[in-house]
């Protein structure tokens, strides 16, 4: 599907590099065929050296007769980023950008009437191929573009697609998701440790078992309503340590926590 299109990547940072990194590793395509742009003229040297990848400091270069760009600069650079690159992205490429809180209207209006936008949120853990991404089009963004974007953020997790009016909603779920789920480790951890468990046994148990359970959730074969009740036994252990977490109300904690993080990524946003 990539293959044979040359793609820009403007911003080589974190997630710029792993998207590049799975690309390349899930085959999608050929390293010569990838330009990256960045500031920092010493991850580019990394870029080139690791990936294999064409690099330039110069964005107006690696957009230009690009398929494909993908901007992965942080939120704050994109007003100037897309400003210096007006006129000269190509109108026939599909642009795809992973700057949180960026509408795809604000890319829009500045870039080229009628360009194609794809936006996507992805997650931290992509930089280990197991991330979660939501994906949103533009207004002129048609079925294969978000087709092409699925692709791409397939190399590095899932993806799912939802109206871009629900971005706060993934931002504060999965985007902050990571955060929360490394506390819950944490305190588990902890909890182990006061149990009498060396630090290290305590945290892989806990995360090997959050693992686990994620994956039989992202079976879907059952509700995790369903898969709790397979092992909550009558008068057992589970039902003992869960009757603390219900009267201590974590279930309402998570949620408040989501809707806090909602709220903060609309209100940073603008849109509230
Ligand atoms: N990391 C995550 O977990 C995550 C999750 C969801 C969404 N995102 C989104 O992904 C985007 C990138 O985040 P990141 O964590 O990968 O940030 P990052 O590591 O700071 O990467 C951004 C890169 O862009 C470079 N850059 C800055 N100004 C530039 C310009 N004018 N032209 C070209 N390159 C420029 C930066 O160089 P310098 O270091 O020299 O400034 C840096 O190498 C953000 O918009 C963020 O909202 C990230």
């Amino acid at each position: 599907m990539l293959k044979g299109k040359k793609i820009a990547v403007i911003g080589g940072g974190k997630m710029g590099g792993a998207l590049i990194q799975g690309m390349i590793s899930g085959g999608l395509v050929n390293p010569e065929s990838v330009t990256v742009a960045d500031t920092d003229e010493a991850r580019l040297g990394e870029l080139a050296r690791s990936c294999k990848v064409v690099v330039t400091a110069d964005n107006g270069e690696a957009v230009r007769g690009a398929d494909v760009i993908l901007f992965a600069v942080k939120p704050q650079n994109m007003a100037e980023v897309i400003a210096a690159l007006a006129g000269a992205v190509p109108l026939s490429a599909l642009v795809i950008s992973i700057a949180a809180g960026i509408a795809t209207t604000f890319i829009e209006e500045r870039l080229r009437p009628g360009i194609r936008v794809v936006r996507v949120m992805p997650n931290m853990p992509a930089l280990i191929g197991e991330g979660a991404a939501a994906l949103s089009p533009g207004a002129f963004a048609n079925e294969a573009d978000l087709k092409l974007a699925r692709h791409i953020f397939d190399s590095v997790g899932i993806t799912v697609e939802v109206k871009e009016e629900l971005m706060d909603a993934v931002t504060g779920l999965s985007g902050s998701g990571p955060g929360y789920v490394f506390l819950i480790i944490e305190a588990f951890a902890d909890a182990g440790v006061r149990m009498g468990l060396a630090p290290e046994t305590s945290l892989r148990l806990i995360s090997q078992s959050l693992l686990g359970a994620a994956k039989l959730c992202l079976r879907g074969e059952k509700p995790p309503a369903e898969l709790r009740a397979m092992v909550t036994s009558p008068g057992g252990t589970t039902l003992a340590g869960l009757k603390v977490l219900e009267e201590r109300k974590l279930r309402e904690a998570l949620i408040s926590a989501v809707e806090a993080a909602t709220r903060r990524s609309a209100e940073l946003g603008g849109r509230k």
